[in-house]
């Protein structure tokens, strides 16, 4: 099964939003440092989709203007304090908003980055069209996400924890055959890097570039 619901999710992270920083800060700097080196590559206006506590904004360059959504409230907070207190002027906004209904007009972003944000949302495909959406042609959606176990024991272990990983708000099964599929369907981007980071090989860095057309067959049957 591998529903679920934002109900549950706005609940876990209320619940982790004053502990987040402590439990999630250092197992995931090194997956969102390559994130960041990814974005700021490109630049211009980011928008960061659940950037929760806010934990990357200081280490983008305060050159490169950013926009920051996260459904949780409480997180968002923490994030606004960190914005707040670290002066970073650079941040434009920060919204509660769902990422499957960004508020957004079409190409409004150079760089559309979610950090262990997609196997965590109710609906990841619809979720990933909204980014592609916003995204103008020629930007970049830069992902670090969880790619699930193809065979072996891992894959047992992450079957086995799926009902209690759905309570504390992620998924731990989400095969990469999902973004292959949504890349076809989508038709207006192209996977352009999927490398393993730290912790654990167990997350990816996972880029897509947009074109300014459809991607023709001959490109796509590349991919
Ligand atoms: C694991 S945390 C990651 C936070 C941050 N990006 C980081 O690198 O630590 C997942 C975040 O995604 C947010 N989130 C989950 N579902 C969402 C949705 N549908 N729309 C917007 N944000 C969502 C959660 O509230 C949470 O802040």
């Amino acid at each position: 099964m591998d529903h679920l619901e934002l109900d549950t999710i706005t609940k876990a992270y209320a619940r982790w939003a004053p502990v987040y920083d402590l439990v999630f800060g250092a197992v995931f700097e090194r997956g969102r440092a390559a994130a960041i080196a990814a974005a700021e590559r490109i630049g211009g206006r980011v928008l960061e989709v659940g950037v929760g506590t806010g934990i990357s904004l200081p280490d983008y360059k305060r050159t490169t203007k950013l926009c920051g959504v996260d459904v949780s409230a409480p997180m968002l907070q923490k994030a606004e304090e960190r914005v707040r207190e670290l002066g970073l002027t650079n941040v434009e906004g920060l919204w509660v908003m769902d990422a499957e209904k960004l508020e957004f007009p079409d190409a409004s972003f150079d760089v559309v980055v979610a950090q262990y944000v997609v196997t965590t949302v109710p609906n990841p495909e619809a979720t990933l069209d909204e980014f592609a959406r916003v995204l103008k042609p020629g930007g970049e959606i830069i992902l670090v996400s969880r790619v699930g176990a193809e065979l072996g024991l891992r894959k047992s272990l992450e079957r086995w924890f799926a009902p209690a990983a759905r309570k504390l708000g992620w998924r731990t099964e989400f095969p990469f055959e999902r973004y292959t599929a949504w890349v076809e369907r989508n038709g207006s981007v192209y996977l352009t890097e999927r490398r393993a980071v730290p912790p654990f090989g167990h997350f990816s860095l996972i880029r897509f570039g947009k074109t300014a057309a459809a991607v023709p067959d001959a490109m796509r049957a590349a991919i």
